[in-house]
């Protein structure tokens, strides 16, 4: 088996700013602004209309932002019946590969799908989708992302029971010895970062609180860097 190139652990804080909030029109120029940045990753939505209420982009776009960066790409697939879709993520350059609990029927299958690629293979979950649904799956998976947001738009509210979820999850991943990384996405900001750092997430995706900021490099300081009273 082909091994994921980069390296995951527990307990560093990363940022992974998503290229859903980003110029379209100036997707090369917000990619280099971004390599510019303390970001560890790129997060990168794609969306098909039927799992979630959106459409964003897909492989073409993202064979392109592979061009434009050495950073991770962190892809989010909002999409049913992703497993159709695992060769050419892989293809056109994801590292991170996430599926939706709620779009797949086998979830190990697909995991291990995702991983037999080469890639690193993580599972996201939708605000009413409880942890412990990932109980017997935990092991397999390099990251579980909990949705802090219903997902399909960025600029959203941030959910605030997603820090009780973080934690359940970070006790779960104790309990079995699962080396998962844990990730948060949707309304995170400099303001609710150092909390869900102290949860115990390891990674924070963040779109509006990069892009709409008026300065994105010191936005993604500010949440790589911040405290829980902040
Ligand atoms: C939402 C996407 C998120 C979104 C986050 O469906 O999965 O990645 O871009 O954007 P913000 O940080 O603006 O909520
Ligand atoms: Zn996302």
């Amino acid at each position: 088996m082909e091994e994921a190139h980069h390296n995951i652990k527990q307990g560093v804080r990363l940022v992974s700013p998503s290229l859903l909030s980003a110029d379209f029109g100036n997707l090369q120029r917000d990619i280099e602004l971004l390599n510019r940045s303390e970001c560890d990753w790129l997060h990168v939505d794609v969306m098909d209309g039927v799992f979630v209420p959106n459409i964003s982009f897909g492989q073409p776009v993202i064979r392109h932002i592979r061009r434009h960066t050495s950073k991770p790409l962190d892809v989010h697939l909002m999409i049913v019946d992703p497993d159709r879709y695992i060769d050419s993520f892989k293809e056109v350059g994801a590292d991170i590969l996430t599926v939706h609990y709620e779009a797949c029927n086998h979830l190990d299958r697909t995991l291990h799908a995702i991983k037999d690629k080469g890639m690193h293979a993580a599972v996201a979950l939708n605000p009413h989708t409880p942890v412990l649904m990932l109980s017997d799956i935990i092991e397999v998976c390099d990251m579980v992302l909990i949705m802090s947001v219903n997902p399909g738009f960025g600029g959203q509210k941030f959910i605030e029971h997603t820090y009780e979820k973080v934690r359940q999850l970070r006790q779960l991943c104790q309990q079995c010895n699962a080396e998962c990384l844990i990730e948060v996405d949707g309304g995170v900001n400099a303001q609710n970062a150092g909390k869900l750092f102290a949860c115990g997430a390891d990674v924070l995706v963040a779109g509006n609180a990069v892009f709409a900021a008026p300065d994105p490099l010191q936005a993604v300081h500010n949440i790589k860097c911040a405290s829980e009273a902040d």
